[in-house]
């Protein structure tokens, strides 16, 4: 199965980078643990690691990430040829990247939930983890995290004993009532991400930002942001290039937020 995948994936892909090297897993803990250790060991920029399952997935803010058999786990290892105040884009680039191949397989909008999320129908499908490694302008190491909720039901999460912070969660099985291709969604997503990592290489910040807002509803809208410090309330007005979201407060000043939890208030 796994050399099946793996073989199939390496000859189907149309890329320049991304892919030319894919490890495939039936079982591992984390493929992003096991892409930053070989992240370290010089492995080539472009190499991917999917998993069949994960038994201790990581998600964002030291969450865990349920990871059963139908989803896609995969992280892949970057040596970015641009500076690192680029970095924080990454996160962007990969909810385009499944956003786009979530279309093109299902006919499903997805939207964007900042800074990482991917929503259907306000739940959300899949999260985006980027570890970087970076020495100020000399370059550096990045590994980006891609989790997609597939081909298994919200219920197999929610009957795990392990379960945290899955309260509005969805999966593809759910919202098409059918199985995808794992093998031709994840061709997708590293052709995609491709793309548009060429686009970040080539200056394309703002047209990457703008693509990432078409599919935010939150603009303009009031919201409350969770730093883990501190929470903000005001109305979301933009982001920045760094990708820092950018709110009106009260008073009339700007916040800018660099991490956190968003959620858009609803008038009652
Ligand atoms: C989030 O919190 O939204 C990000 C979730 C990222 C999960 C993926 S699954 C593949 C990779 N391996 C991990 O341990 N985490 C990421």
């Amino acid at each position: 199965m796994e050399i099946d995948f793996a073989k199939q994936l390496r000859g189907s892909l149309k890329v320049k980078e991304l892919g030319l090297h894919i490890h495939f897993f039936d079982k591992i803990e984390s493929t992003q643990d096991y892409a930053l250790s070989m992240a370290q060991n010089d492995s080539p920029s472009g190499t991917v690691i999917i998993a069949e399952k994960q038994s201790a997935g990581r998600g964002r803010m030291g969450k865990k990430w349920i990871s059963p058999k139908g989803g896609l786990w995969m992280s892949i290892i970057l040596q970015p040829r641009f500076t690192s105040r680029k970095i924080s884009l990454i996160q962007f680039i990969g909810a385009l990247a499944v956003g786009d191949s979530i279309l093109e397989m299902t006919g499903i909008v997805c939207t964007h939930k900042w800074p990482n999320d991917i929503l259907i129908r306000g739940k959300k499908v899949c999260g985006i983890l980027v570890d970087a490694n970076f020495e100020g302008d000399k370059g550096g190491t990045v590994v980006v995290g891609i989790g997609l909720n597939a081909n298994f039901s919200t219920q197999e999460l929610f009957n795990s004993a392990t379960l945290e912070g899955c309260s509005d969660v969805t999966t593809l099985r759910d919202e098409i009532k059918h199985d995808i291709a794992l093998n031709d969604i994840t061709k997708l997503i590293i052709e995609k991400l491709e793309h548009y990592y060429l686009l970040l290489e080539d200056g394309k910040t703002r047209e990457i930002i703008e693509s990432w807002k078409q599919g935010s509803e939150i603009f303009g809208q009031r919201v409350t942001v969770n730093d883990g410090n501190n929470v903000f309330n005001g109305r979301a007005l933009d982001l920045d290039d760094s990708g820092a979201l950018l709110i009106t407060l009260a008073d009339g000043s700007v916040k800018k937020i660099l991490f956190g939890e968003v959620k858009v208030i609803y008038a009652v």
